[in-house]
């Protein structure tokens, strides 16, 4: 399968901030356990900090024929209706992935406005939010 692991603002961050909450491995490391986790798979791995750039890799992985998202959309889960409306707008399904568990944190973390346009919601799991989120696409 064909998988594109998608993260937002701040993830890049991973490792070195609030690594009580996120975890000592950086980004890079994450990605890589992942990619060797599905070394059958083509997984490609993306991050930005900027919300227009999350949208536009949202709407070229329809054309680039990805099997599934899987998104971190970081801070921007929280209010991005720009990203809510790129799921919208392209069939890939995607799924919606936090390595913290939104909602043993800050009630401003409860609330997420692209699951109502998303397959599913993994949280709370760390790296493996991003692994489970890829595997049940093989369910
Ligand atoms: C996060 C949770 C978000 O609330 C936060 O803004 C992040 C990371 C997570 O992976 O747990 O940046 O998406």
């Amino acid at each position: 399968m064909k998988f594109l692991f998608l993260n937002g603002v701040n993830l890049n961050m991973t490792g070195i901030r609030e690594k009580e909450v996120y975890g000592a491995q950086t980004l890079d490391e994450i990605n890589a356990d992942i990619k060797n986790y599905f070394k059958d798979d083509l997984c490609e791995f993306y991050q930005s900090n900027c919300e227009g750039d999350i949208c536009t890799a949202i709407h070229n992985a329809q054309a680039k024929g990805f099997d599934g998202i899987i998104l971190n959309a970081g801070a921007y889960t929280h209010y991005s209706y720009a990203i809510r409306d790129a799921i919208a707008s392209v069939t890939v399904p995607v799924i919606e992935v936090h390595m913290s568990n939104v909602h043993s944190r800050e009630e401003f973390r409860h609330k997420s406005v692209i699951s109502q346009v998303c397959k599913g919601v993994i949280c709370g799991f760390g790296k493996n939010s991003y692994i489970l989120a890829a595997q049940s696409f093989k369910l």
